[in-house]
């Protein structure tokens, strides 16, 4: 995980700033073995109940119309939990004020963005990405855009 200011990159953002606006961050290791009692950790700490994998294909001919949906601004009803196992991605996450938070995750990174905490989703030039995730319900992952202000 790298993360920083989206209006300072030399100021780099750590795991423990993260939390303070309401990111949780982990690292954990890439076996199934090694990170599923995290998850399951996870899942009793915080009510998750489904655990699936999403992967994301430069070669998949809707990959354009998925991304489509989560670049620009918007918030879930549930926790967007990723737990990256292959490829990467960028997470632009709001802070406490509102400014930007850039996060990159990579093979090994857990992040819960939290239900309601406005943020927004890009690959890499990679354009691929192979996901754990952990939810409550599907329907939590119907994207609420930002309202222009
Ligand atoms: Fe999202």
């Amino acid at each position: 995980m790298k993360a920083h200011w989206l209006d300072d990159d030399k100021h780099a953002i750590d795991a423990d700033e993260l939390r303070t606006h309401g990111v949780v961050y982990e690292a954990l290791p890439l076996e199934p073995g090694g990170y599923q009692p995290a998850l399951d950790d996870l899942r009793d700490n915080r009510g998750y109940v489904t655990q699936d994998q999403i992967e994301l294909r430069p070669d998949m001919d809707n990959l354009d119309a998925i991304c489509a949906k989560f670049k620009d601004e918007h918030l879930h009803e549930d926790d967007e939990v990723r737990f990256v196992l292959e490829g990467e991605g960028i997470f632009d996450i709001r802070s406490n004020d509102d400014r930007w938070m850039r996060v990159t995750v990579t093979p090994g990174d857990l992040i819960v963005v939290p239900e309601g905490k406005y943020h927004r989703f890009f690959l890499t030039d990679k354009k691929a990405i192979r996901c754990v995730r952990l939810f409550k319900d599907q329907s939590g992952w119907t994207p609420v855009y930002r309202e222009a202000a």
